[in-house]
């Protein structure tokens, strides 16, 4: 059997529970993989939380949940070369990745770096694609200082480093518990809240020509205030606030595999770094998730299925 995380009616983490289903067989093109992590994203809870978030994503009761993993390749079904049973892979399988068992297309999962801990493998389709799609989105050069919101979280932590990588100046909001770690990374911090767009103004000294947005609308208030230019500043989270300005709402499906396999083989060379903030035996998966929507997360949450 393989244990499955699911519910039969929308609400809290409280209406998570973990059932036993008999495990998927691939299909032709598909494999089967064990899964050894799945990681958790915000989205996840807004889809069994119910309303607009889970029409949009297509969720049905009674539903599976999450989207990334990581694991040991099982069983391939007909056709299938590119993999074989033992492969380390990872990606995401939206609605059925906290599983035992999860059955994906055999062109739609990556190798696992070898230097990838699975850990960090089973966290990072959501996050990475997202991040990857949203630097890009707003071209971020040498020459740029970007202000980038919730920069320690699971999105605003790959993004931060991405732009560094450019060589760009990162000012990034934290509450003051992550300051030493993004200094320690090469990010400045500042504090999110009331006066935002003074603090940054003071230590960007007054030059901020870009914004990544991943926490709301007071990150692009202070990116406007500052005088950025709609067309530099991107949001994944408070899209109604930007279509106003002409601001862009790229996600992460702009990002392809490949872009997450880069991002995969930057994290396994050292040069970008993914902590993970908290390791919960499926079985404890409400009490993850109650965690995750506290919204003080440094890097990932995981589920291990050992
Ligand atoms: N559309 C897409 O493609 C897409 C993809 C991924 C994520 N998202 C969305 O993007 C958002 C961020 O996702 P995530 O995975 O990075 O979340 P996350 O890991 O849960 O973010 C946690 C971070 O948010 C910071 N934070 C909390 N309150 C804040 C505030 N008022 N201002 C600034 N930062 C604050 C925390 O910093 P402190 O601990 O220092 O307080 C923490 O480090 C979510 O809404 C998610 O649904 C969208």
């Amino acid at each position: 059997m393989s244990r499955f995380v699911r519910f039969e009616q929308f609400g809290g983490p409280e209406v998570l529970s973990v059932v036993n289903v008999e495990p998927p067989r691939p299909g032709p093109g598909q494999v089967r993989v064990q899964v050894r992590v799945a990681g958790l994203n915000p989205v996840d809870h807004k889809i069994f939380a119910g309303g607009p978030t889970a029409e949009k994503h297509g969720a049905r009761l009674p539903s599976g949940v999450g989207n990334d993993f990581s694991g040991i390749v099982d069983q391939v079904g007909e056709g299938v070369t590119s993999l074989r049973p033992g492969d380390a892979v990872f990606g995401g399988a939206r609605h059925r990745a906290q599983a035992d068992f999860v059955v994906v297309d055999a062109d739609r999962v990556l190798r696992k770096p070898e230097r990838l801990t699975i850990e960090q493998a089973g966290a990072l389709d959501i996050s990475g694609r997202a991040a990857w799609a949203t630097v890009q989105a707003v071209r971020v050069a040498a020459d740029d200082t970007v202000l980038v919101s919730a920069a320690a979280g699971g999105v605003g932590l790959l993004a931060c480093q991405l732009a560094l990588a450019t060589g760009a100046t990162v000012i990034g909001t934290a509450s003051l518990r992550n300051h030493d770690f993004l200094r320690s990374i090469g990010v400045v911090p500042v504090e999110y809240g009331e006066g935002l767009a003074e603090r940054v103004r003071d230590a960007s000294r007054g030059r901020v020509t870009a914004v990544l947005d991943y926490n709301g609308a007071e990150t692009i208030d202070a990116g406007l205030a500052l005088g950025v230019h709609g067309s530099r500043i991107n949001t994944i989270v408070a899209r109604g606030h930007a279509s106003e300005h002409g601001i862009g709402g790229v996600g992460g499906q702009a990002a392809s595999l490949d872009n997450l396999l880069e991002l995969a083989e930057l994290i396994a060379g050292g040069s970008i770094v993914l902590p993970i903030d908290s390791v919960f035996p499926i079985q404890r998966v409400a009490e993850a998730y109650t965690r995750l929507s506290l919204g003080h997360t440094r890097g990932k949450s995981i589920l291990v299925t050992e």
